[in-house]
């Protein structure tokens, strides 16, 4: 019977029971797995005070048809004395891994042990963290783990905002700045539909959308090869469009992929 996996941190929202509802109909058996990996957190990030919602997460799980809930402790994924740990050179130096040292090396590490755990067939990621999707593509293929990885579209709130976990951090005001990124992304698609191909033109018009809100503070805004995270000279049908900024304490991520 195929195995397929839905690694998450918990809190679980509309977008991950996305991946566990992909996950039912592809595979015999669906493993959703809920951890708050302390290895992808740097020191002053919100690792204490990440949301935790066991109860409500195991209903959901269980409502998208999850046969098997993993919530491991810290001291089951990493056993005392743990000192193998998996580093995707390059690309985990990227986009989000260029803001947050360590954030992936944690993140390849975890999803590693998950996999191998699991022996899943098929492993569901959103596109939502377009750049740890490169990186686990990469890793599968270079640690030739057996695991297909199936990539789901980002869900969205109506007014545009990619749902995420952190989003519960937001106050009303934030929440309202935080359109700036879903803005960004829909402004960039529709110039590329409109024949703008051009990065540099690209990131400008991005870069507007967060001029008319000075409280966000821009991480990155980059067109790059998916595969490898390397900025590009010019949207081609596979590059990735990605942001991440600041609002107020949260930081926030989207995207899209050029059609
Ligand atoms: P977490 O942030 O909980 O996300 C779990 C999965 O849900 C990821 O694959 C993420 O891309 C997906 N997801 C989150 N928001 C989404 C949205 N709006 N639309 C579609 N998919 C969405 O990503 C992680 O956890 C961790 O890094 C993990 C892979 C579990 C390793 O610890």
């Amino acid at each position: 019977m195929s195995i397929g996996l839905v690694p998450t941190m918990g809190a679980l929202h509309e977008g991950h029971a996305s991946l566990v509802r992909a996950a039912r109909a592809q595979c015999g058996r669906v493993i959703v797995t809920i951890f708050v990996n302390p290895t992808q957190f740097g020191p002053n990030e919100d690792f204490a005070r990440y949301p935790r919602s066991f109860e409500a997460d195991c209903a959901l799980a269980e409502r998208e048809g999850a046969d098997v809930v993993f919530a491991p402790t810290v001291e089951e994924m990493y056993p005392a004395g743990a000192a193998t740990f998996v580093e995707v050179e390059g690309l985990s130096g990227r986009l989000d891994g260029a803001s947050r040292p360590g954030h992936f090396r944690g993140v390849a590490t975890v999803v590693t042990k998950l996999m191998v755990a699991a022996e899943a067939d098929k492993a569901y990621f959103g596109q939502k963290d377009a750049a740890q999707v490169a990186l686990l593509r990469r890793m599968v293929k270079d640690l030739r783990i057996g695991t297909e990885i199936v990539v789901c579209p980002i869900v969205r709130e109506p007014d545009g905002l990619a749902l995420s976990s952190r989003n519960a951090y937001l106050s009303t005001e934030e929440r309202r700045q935080a359109l700036a990124l879903s803005r960004a992304v829909r402004a960039v698609e529709t110039l590329v539909t409109d024949g703008e191909r051009r990065s540099q033109a690209l990131i400008e018009a991005a870069q507007k959308m967060f001029a008319a809100e000075p409280a966000v503070r821009v991480d990155y805004i980059e067109l790059v090869d998916w595969a490898t995270l390397e900025p590009v000279e010019r949207a081609e049908a596979g590059t990735l469009f990605a942001v991440a900024a600041w609002v107020g304490t949260t930081r926030l991520i989207d995207n899209a992929v050029i059609g």
